[in-house]
């Protein structure tokens, strides 16, 4: 007998339109799971990969195109140093370990962030990954590390005025469109639906300019908790919303 799930991704499925492109996911709980365990903070990270693997497949099972995964901020460099280096560290090892298995299920790895403030180690092991998943034609997995939504604001501004002084571009040609082409974002589609996983409310300077006209969906469930059933519950609801994109609803303004 099918569970409550399959039919859940059954229904989910039998509404393609409705099933988000692009989905964006503020990875939060891992201490506070780790601490109702007695366990280091680490060991909360470590836990969150489990959760990371389960909604990458899951996202492929809905056919979800792009996932993007707030996996380092740039205000995490604020935490004490031994967390720094073992959250690094867990990042590029997973990235090495996983390598196979994401060429092997067409994945497409890309990053966004300012990559240049990682280590040259760091940076060449996830270089390698993009460069053996560029050809991959199934979900983008686009891991926001280093990341800072006012950041990428600011160096969108500053490429801007670059390219004005250089001639290059003109101001009255500066719109919406034009704009976002210098974020780090370039050329992936805004979110359809933002997760936040723990309970927090809050954007934490996440894909500021991105998530304009985004779904919210804030669970209390922490970070490792999450899996396959978790995010089919946040697409089903995804699915019962009317995004109007701040028009009036057509069907209801008569
Ligand atoms: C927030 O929990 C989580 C992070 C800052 C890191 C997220 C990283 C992972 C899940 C590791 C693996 C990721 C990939 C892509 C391989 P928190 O530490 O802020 O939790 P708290 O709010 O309970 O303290």
């Amino acid at each position: 007998m099918a569970n409550k799930y399959d039919l859940l991704l059954e229904s989910i499925l039998a509404q393609p339109k409705m099933i988000p492109k692009h989905v964006a996911i503020i990875m939060d709980g891992n201490g506070r799971w780790a601490a109702m365990r007695d366990k280091p903070r680490t060991a909360g990270h470590e836990a969150g990969v489990r959760a990371v693997k389960l909604t990458v497949e899951a996202a492929m099972e809905l056919g979800v195109q792009y996932l993007t995964l707030y996996a380092f901020s740039s205000e995490n460099w604020k935490r004490p140093r031994s967390e720094v280096a073992a959250l690094m560290s867990l990042l590029s090892r997973t990235t090495r370990r996983e390598l196979d298995e994401l060429i092997k299920q067409d994945v497409k790895l890309i990053t966004t962030g300012r990559i240049s403030g990682l280590s040259i180690a760091r940076r060449r092991v996830l270089a390698d990954a993009v460069q053996k998943t560029r050809n991959n034609r199934g979900l983008v997995l686009n891991l926001a590390l280093n990341y800072g939504g006012r950041t990428e604001i600011l160096d969108a501004v500053k490429a801007i005025a670059h390219s004005v002084k250089a001639g290059l571009l003109d101001v009255k040609d500066i719109n919406e469109e034009r704009f976002a082409e210098f974020l780090y974002t370039y050329g992936l589609p805004d979110p359809d639906l933002l997760i936040r996983t723990s309970g927090e409310k809050r954007i934490s300077n996440f894909l500021l300019w991105q998530t304009s006209y985004t779904e919210l969906y804030i669970i209390d469930t922490l970070w490792p908790d999450f899996g396959r059933n978790e995010l089919l519950e946040a697409v089903a609801d995804y699915q019962q919303r009317d995004r109007r994109f701040g028009k009036v609803d057509s069907k209801k303004s008569g």
